[in-house]
């Protein structure tokens, strides 16, 4: 990869992966950019470093290369964020030379310690603090807690004005040497960004969407000409972009979000799935779009993106040893602990020997205090009956005018 200016004095270093999954767990078929930027005065800072995995840190050191930047002319690494996929490097870069100064939040120090052994030459910040490059370049420092660890801050440069923010602003998707920029993208490219930027939202910042109103609140105050952030495109032409989509992003979580109805869907012998067909054309024919995912076929990855944008979900599952079908009750157990609460909803499912889903679904609903409106739900033994298929018709078409008045209430309400 090649090492690009972002602007004057700004360069991002960058390295795509792809064949993993990001943090053990979500897929990323498209890849993901792990950014890194010099920040050059008289004194040199590098803000946020990239993981340790096969060939990354050997990539950033290609980059300085390039740049003709020894790692000796390093003098500040600026850690915004622990996670490891950001600071991995920090290992072979002690390794390398030891007395660099790190800048890290005071909540980060202890995990420097914990994951890497490094207890020296640390400076905290906190909000408001600073530090000076020299020829008129001064970082600032702001605490973004929660976004999406407690440890996070964001690094503002006074000089150009531009916001690095780490995982904030971020998106999965490698990216192009030719085109980390907005400016330099088209805008099939930029909706691609922001496609993946849903679903990385919904995997990874999600339960953290009232610390993300915080922060873009407490950075709003602030002239913002460019958001250079720890994964995916660098947004210099239109900031606000990115910013408007964060805001629209976290208020999806307490709903509503787009008028959309997700269908998830699992069944052991076809006879729960013989109503999906039906439902999701009831629905449709409301003028309502539907996600439909089959469990556990569907990873979670896609099935907390479509319901985390849909203002309506069904969950279709038969009952399984007295409860919820488990990869659906998994499904939902992940739902609930990304905090995706405050949803029109409807079950419907058969049982053979006993019920049990639905009372296991409502007793879960319940204690993870998800807040979802359910319809009443329609439970049959075996196969539907054509009256059953009616009935499963009907609260499709229920639902989604709930879903299409929701809508109408938020738009009428702004
Ligand atoms: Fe990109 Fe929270 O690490």
């Amino acid at each position: 990869m090649k090492i690009t200016e972002v602007s004057d004095g700004i360069f991002r270093l960058s390295a795509n992966v792809r064949d993993i999954l990001f943090e053990g767990m979500w897929h990323i078929p498209n890849g993901v950019a792990m950014n890194s930027y010099i920040v050059k005065g008289k004194k040199c800072a590098i803000i946020d470093g990239v993981c340790d995995w096969d060939g990354v840190p050997e990539t950033l050191y290609a980059q300085l290369e390039q740049m003709k930047i020894k790692i000796t002319d390093i003098d500040y690494v600026i850690v915004n964020h622990m996670e490891p996929d950001h600071s991995g490097w920090l290992r072979s870069f002690r390794e390398m030379r030891g007395d660099f100064t790190i800048i890290c939040s005071e909540k980060a120090p202890p995990l420097l310690e914990a994951f890497y052994g490094i207890t020296e030459n640390i400076r905290t910040v906190k909000s408001g603090d600073t530090l000076d490059l020299g020829d008129g370049r001064v970082l600032a420092f702001e605490d973004i807690p929660n976004v999406h660890w407690p440890e996070t801050m964001a690094t503002y440069d006074t000089k150009s004005c531009t916001l690095f923010p780490c995982d904030a602003f971020g998106s999965f998707g490698a990216v192009s040497d030719d085109a980390p920029y907005d400016d330099t993208l088209t805008e099939e490219h930029i909706e691609f960004f922001e496609r993946e930027m849903e679903r990385y939202y919904a995997n990874i910042v999600a339960a953290f969407s009232k610390p993300t109103q915080d922060a873009i609140k407490k950075l709003g105050g602030i002239e913002i000409k460019c958001i250079a952030p720890g994964h995916g495109i660098v947004w210099r032409k239109d900031p606000e972009r990115v910013i408007r989509s964060y805001i629209r992003l976290a208020s999806y979580a307490k709903g509503p979000a787009r008028p959309e109805v997700t269908v998830i869907w699992g069944s052991m012998y076809g006879m729960t799935e013989s109503a999906v067909k039906p439902l999701v054309q009831a629905i449709e024919a409301e003028g309502v779009p539907t996600r439909v995912h089959r469990v556990p076929e569907t990873d979670m990855s896609f099935i907390l993106d479509s319901v985390f944008q849909s203002s309506g979900v069904v969950l279709g599952m038969p009952t399984y040893e007295y409860k919820m079908f488990p990869p659906m009750a998994a499904a939902v157990d992940e739902i609930a602990k990304k905090r995706i609460i405050n949803r029109k909803a409807f079950r419907f499912g058969s049982y053979g020997w006993s019920g049990g889903a639905q009372r296991d679904l409502e007793e879960t609903a319940s204690r993870l205090k998800m807040h979802w409106d359910f319809l009443e739900p329609v439970e049959f033994m075996g196969k539907p009956t054509e009256e059953d298929i009616k009935l499963i018709r009907e609260r499709g078409r229920q639902l989604a005018r709930a879903v299409k008045e929701w809508a109408l209430e938020k738009t009428s309400g702004e």
